[in-house]
């Protein structure tokens, strides 16, 4: 087990309260199915409160889940995804750092491809370009997926593309939501973002030895901060509805496994070709350049199989983005 994440038995007083949702279960009752006390039971009732779990405790009797709890529990989480590697093994964590800290130390540690590290809340949550990752408690999505290609270095591109293409997949089909994604890999609804991601890797020349893919998404955030809410959102502000963390996060991961078999199989193309017709920002988009050298306009042409966005600038000159980011012009 991953240091500092959830006890294994909390899971399982999630799973067991989710399974008797609509009967008050004993307090003793609990205890000795988990196999700790009932003073542990209640600690953790009390810690599954503060996370918006609503379990009602009716004195001398037990204790009843109100709703069903939209908590990015494990025992949740595997009853609806199918035996596939991506999710076979998950570290949850009440509170991390940052879960991509997390993935990068279990994969120096050997973690098997596919581990998912997920938490309700992160205190230092990584962005691209040194940026913070706001990360309110149990509104969003905050995981990092261990993945051990058979590749090289050069398709981690490739693969930041793949991961955009199955949050993109996971958020239109969960809410019916009109989608973008803004090369990589922000996923943008009503032109506002609702998804980042940002890609890890540890890897000798020739050889990628784990790739950790941190998806962040803002799922049921009432309000962004002042600070952000003129460019992100959330999907609760979009929908105007609740939205399943659960449901979005195992579709999320099922549709990574498919385009991970996908791209094994069919190779780098596949995938560019299915992110060229999901993002209006493939061709023909004028956008700001920002990369370290500078701002300058261009339009986009297309991606090449690498994951490189070709675009050409208002002077003529083509170039093959690797790094950095465009903003539409508008
Ligand atoms: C971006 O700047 O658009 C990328 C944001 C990525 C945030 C996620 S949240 C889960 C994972 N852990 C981190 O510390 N960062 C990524």
């Amino acid at each position: 087990m991953a240091t500092g994440s959830t006890d294994r038995k909390v899971d399982k007083l999630i799973h067991l309260l989710v399974k008797n949702a609509t009967v008050v279960v004993p307090g003793p009752k609990i205890a000795s199915e988990i196999g700790v006390t009932r003073q542990q039971v209640w600690t953790w009732i009390e810690k599954l409160r503060l996370l918006g779990v609503e379990i009602r405790g009716v004195p001398a009797e037990g204790y009843q889940l109100v709703t069903i709890p939209d908590i990015l529990a494990p025992s949740l989480l595997r009853a609806e995804l199918g035996d596939h590697p991506i999710g076979r093994n998950f570290a949850h964590f009440f509170r991390t750092e940052s879960t991509n800290a997390v993935a990068l130390k279990l994969a120096a540690e050997g973690a098997e491809h596919g581990t998912v590290v997920v938490a309700e809340e992160q205190t230092a949550g990584r962005g691209r370009l040194g940026r913070v990752w706001y990360s309110e408690k149990s509104s969003g999505i905050y995981t990092s997926i261990i993945l051990r290609p058979p590749l090289s270095p050069a398709s981690a591109p490739v693969l930041t593309l793949m991961a955009g293409l199955a949050a993109h997949k996971a958020v239109s089909s969960t809410t019916g939501l009109a989608v973008d994604i803004r090369w990589p890999n922000d996923l943008l609804v009503n032109g506002k973002k609702v998804c980042g991601i940002l890609t890890e890797m540890s890897a000798e020349l020739d050889r990628l030895h784990a790739v950790v893919l941190g998806i962040g998404m803002n799922v049921n955030h009432s309000v962004m901060p002042a600070e952000l809410e003129e460019m992100a959102t959330s999907l609760r502000m979009e929908v105007h509805r609740g939205v399943s963390r659960v449901q979005v996060l195992a579709t999320l991961l099922r549709e990574l496994d498919r385009y991970y078999q996908l791209l094994l199989k069919n190779g780098n193309r596949a995938i560019t070709e299915r992110w060229e017709a999901a993002s209006t920002f493939a061709h023909g988009k004028r956008v700001r350049v920002v990369t370290a050298s500078g701002e300058a306009q261009a339009t986009t042409m297309g991606v090449e199989p690498s994951g490189a966005l070709k675009i050409q600038y208002d002077d003529g000159r083509q170039e093959s983005l690797v790094a950095g980011e465009v903003v539409e012009v508008k």
